[in-house]
């Protein structure tokens, strides 16, 4: 069920839709944009595919490592702008490398139509492996 966009998740889902075109995507044809809010910046990334194809890098990631790499580990959202006709939603692999930098952030998005969706993270992953179970000490030092 689509939901209500805010100014904010429009400006930063343009900033996915930008981007968009830039993908490196020659062997599926399928481009994704994607842009990261956090700390006050905002952070593009693309899909770029590989030959060997495991090798693939989607475009919310790409747009985390830069967020990450400029100092920041507190995403407040992120926009994904694919060329499908839906909203395009993130995978499951992006659902919980997104999870590690704020597990309720909002996630916008956008397809080839006007259509557009917005949802919290842990409504697209519910239950996340998060760093609070590696915190969790048993107190036996074999385990
Ligand atoms: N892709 C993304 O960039 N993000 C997603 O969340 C879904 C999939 C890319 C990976 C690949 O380059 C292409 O879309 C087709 O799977």
């Amino acid at each position: 069920m689509p939901k209500k966009l805010t100014e904010a998740d429009m400006a930063l889902l343009a900033f996915a839709r930008e981007v968009h075109p830039r993908a490196y995507a020659p062997y599926s044809g399928f481009r994704v944009g994607a842009a990261v809010f956090a700390g006050g910046e905002i952070f593009q990334g693309v899909n770029v595919e590989n030959a060997a194809y495991g090798s693939t890098i989607c475009a919310e990631r790409a747009a985390a490592l830069a967020a990450v790499t400029a100092g920041h580990t507190e995403f407040d959202a992120v926009a994904v702008v694919g060329d499908s006709e839906a909203p395009c939603v993130p995978c499951g692999a992006c659902r919980q490398f997104l999870a590690e930098f704020n597990p309720a952030m909002r996630v916008i998005m956008g397809g080839r139509t006007d259509a557009v969706d917005a949802l919290r993270l842990d409504e697209l992953l519910p239950e996340a492996f998060v760093r609070g179970y590696l915190d969790q000490d048993d107190g036996d030092d074999d385990a």
